[in-house]
């Protein structure tokens, strides 16, 4: 074994080196693993902002937040970790701001705040259009003021479990080559989410679902698998994120026909309707033929150069480089792309997930504080609270509990099975399937499904499963080998494409992010107010469902 610790985190995004933060400051052993370099984490590009009922632009308080979050949710939601998440909110961001977090600010000094979609406040409180950069500077500087150890560039691929605890985790070491194994009291999976499931995101290539997986195969269930989240403004043709900011700061959406379509679908909110009320409304526009080269157009011209420059520069700069279009003088083309996973692995407002030992937090994790569709501004919020709450928890847990044994069968278990992977000589390239998987899950699990389609879906990811049996990697070398880590990361995303299809076809109605207008267009409290948890067994995805925690708000109709 390679070292031991108290508190070991998978992924050194903002939720997992915020859990370092904390567990180390309650006094735990802790360590760090991440593929990459902790600020190159997909958090940093997290553009809009951060949620938190400050009052700073408005009345508001932690039960206005918590109720539109309950709202947004589609009242999937758990309100028991909604309500912590919005309470203690504030007191997190004034936390980040004592860090040195670069907030815009308002005329007298305080953190302003914008705002943003489906939210009845302006509760958005940001660093222009790079919040996500400023807060994982601020949190990594805070890394090494703690001098924690980072295991950077290794590749987390298993979790070892013995005795019925999780142990450890075993690493391929991207820089050196081989398999190497950490062990750990308790480990906290905080690996983000998954959208590279899909041909169209705003997901860094990064973004392969390894924590879900590795949680999925030691018998954990993944909660609300089906709750993909697709943003109404991704750049066309890349998929770089437009931040809802734009339209917080007042941006326009227009179809082809230069109309503010959202009038028809969201009459009083307009762009500040939810995402999912306005990903359909645009991909109703798309499909009805009232697109331009199969895009809508983000007008924020209105605003002004000064205003553009000074809050949305990087929307700009974003606009000009990969859409050759400069926001002052033209709108920018955008359409619907897969931007975040409101599913991940079931844990309790703690982050502990069923297994002794493992936590999970940020957008791996399911806790579940985004329902059936997430609050623009909430998940840079989850990731700050609940990666706290689970690097507190698992440190107390480890503190009190000393024993740290993984088996060394548990390496040469996986040293084989990576070997048997890497003697392969004959066999497909990941690629293609790769390619296959993200074309179909866009054109069969996207904005809008069908049963036939999910069911189609079902037997493509199926095969496709089937061929990654065969999969052969031709790079057999032992520095920065990705050729191998794109293969492991393929097999993580195909088991998890899996489960969200059985979910999807289960759940038989419209929720949040669940769209099926064509066999159960409404939603239906009275058969599915619960939650959809996936595990694995015999080599495909077993449901379950679970009843959603209601404390004070009963559902209601929910317009905009
Ligand atoms: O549009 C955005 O800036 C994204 C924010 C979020 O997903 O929370």
């Amino acid at each position: 074994m390679e070292a031991k610790h108290d508190v070991l985190i998978v992924g050194a995004g903002l939720a997992g080196m915020r859990a370092a933060i904390e567990a180390f400051d309650a006094g735990a052993d802790v360590a760090l693993i991440s593929k990459i370099h902790p600020v190159r984490s997909h958090s940093g590009a997290a553009e809009g902002g951060i949620n938190a009922a400050l009052g700073n632009a408005s009345e508001d308080d932690p039960e206005k937040h918590a109720f539109d979050t309950v709202k947004g949710s589609d009242y999937l939601g758990d309100q028991d970790a909604i309500q912590v998440l919005c309470d203690e909110a504030p007191g997190d961001v004034y936390q980040l701001e004592h860090w040195g977090a670069v907030f815009s600010r308002t005329e007298d000094g305080r953190i302003a705040q914008r705002p943003f979609g489906a939210a009845g406040e302006p509760r958005t409180a940001y660093a222009a259009d790079i919040t996500g950069h400023v807060l994982i500077h601020v949190l990594y500087e805070q890394v090494m003021k703690r001098d924690l150890a980072v295991y950077e560039e290794w590749f987390a691929w298993k979790l070892v479990e013995d005795e019925g605890r999780c142990q450890g985790v075993i690493c391929w070491d991207l820089l050196n080559g081989g398999l190497k194994m950490v062990g750990a009291k308790t480990v906290i999976l905080a690996t983000g989410g998954a959208g590279r499931l899909y041909t169209g995101t705003t997901n860094a290539y990064s973004c392969t679902g390894d924590g879900m997986a590795m949680a999925l195969r030691m018998g954990v269930p993944l909660k609300d698998m089906e709750m993909m989240q697709f943003h109404p403004t991704t750049l066309s043709p890349s998929g770089v994120l437009i931040t809802e900011g734009c339209r917080g700061e007042g941006a326009y959406l227009l179809n082809s026909e230069g109309e503010r379509f959202l009038v028809r679908y969201a009459p009083n909110a307009m762009e500040l309707a939810s995402r999912d009320v306005i990903s359909r409304a645009e991909q109703t526009e798309i499909d009805e033929g009232r697109a331009i080269d199969g895009n809508v157009l983000l007008d924020l011209r209105h605003l002004g150069a000064d205003r553009i420059i000074e809050r949305l520069h990087g929307t700009r700069e974003l606009s000009m480089v990969f859409a050759g279009v400069d926001p002052i003088h033209e709108p920018i083309p955008v359409r619907p792309g897969a931007h975040y996973h409101m599913g991940g692995i079931d844990t309790d407002v703690d982050g502990k997930t069923v297994l002794e030992g493992l936590y999970a937090a940020g957008e791996c994790a399911c806790v579940s504080v985004h329902g059936a569709n997430r609050l623009g501004g909430n998940a840079l919020m989850e990731t700050i609270t609940y990666g706290k709450r689970s690097g507190r928890a698992a440190a107390e847990w480890a503190l009190a509990n000393t024993v740290v044994a993984p088996p060394e069968s548990a390496l040469t278990d996986a040293e084989q099975k990576l070997q048997a992977l890497l003697d392969r000589t004959d066999g497909e390239r990941p690629h293609a399937i790769r390619d296959e998987m993200a074309e179909t899950m866009h054109e069969n699990f996207g904005v809008f499904r069908r049963e036939d389609q999910m069911r189609r879906q079902g037997e493509i990811v199926a095969g496709l499963l089937e061929r990654y049996e065969n999969v052969v990697v031709e790079d057999k070398g032992s520095v920065f080998n990705s050729d191998l880590t794109q293969a492991l990361e393929l097999e993580f995303l195909l088991e998890l494409a899996s489960c969200m299809v059985e979910a999807g076809l289960a759940r038989r109605e419209s929720r949040g992010a669940h769209a099926r207008p064509y066999d159960y267009p409404n939603r239906d409290d009275e058969s599915f107010m619960k939650h959809t948890l996936v595990t694995w067994a015999d080599g495909r995805p077993q449901l379950t469902w679970e009843p959603v925690r209601v404390t004070k708000w009963q559902p209601q109709e929910r317009t905009y």
